[in-house]
């Protein structure tokens, strides 16, 4: 049976590649899943994930993330949960319940904290000095500053689907702010019968269109993985524009059930795709007249987005 993994923004480079070896070895997508997605978490490099996210006003940093398994429907979730290290793994483990699926601040850390769950402090001296120097300017900043989710949707060889996501949400974000990283059917959805797809920008946006849900019910109805994605995204983003007069950053990722994917972006949008059938490679997709140009980029250091 054939495989395929995508995933948001050139930092999951490392971390796609990872879990296309997984995938290869026939091993589950769960696990491609959590291990892609953790090499991110764990970079202090990559500013709006896990170790070395950028905080909120307060100076913590909370972070969201959440886990779809697409046979079964069951999701995890965890939001504004400080001082673990991996919200991949708590969510992942809150996907084996039939209750209690979503947990939020203390009511997460109690979770993660009486489940064995690694603890560590994701404010780096960096973080905490970007925070120390642009607080003070923050009504300048504008709500996309800093910020991208890492987000994963897999196929895996027995033909089952996952997704995953994790983030550090906004930069400077109100303290208990959660964006649609966690929220089911806004920045994630999956569902082996059909496909998986992914989100990543600013939450209040996404959510205003129950993104990830949209792209699929867009390829249930008989787009290709391509049109689902794009329409998803530039039929969104009209709305916005025509409601609001303006419409902020939004992207997706959406994988088929036979591993063919589709992108659809407003903005200027990296991410990287690997199948069976073609290795790792990094793509950039940028907004044209309500569709998306999608482009391989062959040197990822000329890129200047992460
Ligand atoms: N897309 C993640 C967030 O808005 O927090």
């Amino acid at each position: 049976m054939t495989w395929a993994v995508i995933s948001t923004w050139k930092m999951s480079w490392k971390g796609c590649t990872l879990a296309a070896d997984l995938l290869r070895q026939g091993l589950r997508g769960s696990e491609a899943v959590i291990r892609g997605i953790q090499d991110v978490e764990d970079n202090p490099e990559f500013r709006s994930v896990g170790y070395g996210g950028l905080p909120d006003e307060e100076g913590r940093v909370l972070l969201d993330g959440a886990f779809m398994n697409g046979d079964s429907l069951h999701f995890g979730a965890v939001a504004a949960m400080e001082g673990f290290r991996s919200p991949i793994a708590v969510a992942h483990s809150l996907a084996k319940y039939d209750f209690n699926n979503f947990l939020a601040g203390k009511g997460a850390e109690k979770y993660a904290a009486e489940n064995g769950f690694e603890r560590r402090n994701n404010l780096t001296e960096e973080s905490r000095a970007i925070y120390e120097k642009k607080r003070g300017e923050s009504q300048s900043l504008s709500a996309y500053d800093g910020h991208d989710t890492v987000c994963f949707a897999v196929l895996d060889q027995m033909g089952s689907m996952y997704t995953g996501v994790s983030t550090s949400g906004l930069f400077l974000k109100k303290c208990g702010r959660v964006g649609d990283s966690p929220v089911a059917g806004s920045g994630f959805y999956a569902d082996s019968r059909l496909g998986a797809a992914c989100a990543t920008g600013v939450g209040e946006e996404i959510m205003k269109g129950v993104l990830s849900y949209n792209a699929l019910r867009n390829l249930k109805a008989g787009m290709s993985p391509q049109e689902a994605a794009e329409t998803a995204v530039s039929e969104l983003s009209e709305t916005l524009i025509q409601r609001n007069g303006k419409a902020r950053s939004m992207s997706l990722i959406l994988l088929d059930n036979r591993g063919n994917f589709g992108v659809g972006t407003n903005i200027r949008f990296p991410f990287v795709y690997a199948a069976e059938t073609s290795s790792s490679t990094l793509y950039l997709a940028e907004a044209e007249n309500g569709r998306c140009r999608i482009t391989p980029v062959e040197d990822k250091d000329s890129l200047d987005i992460d």
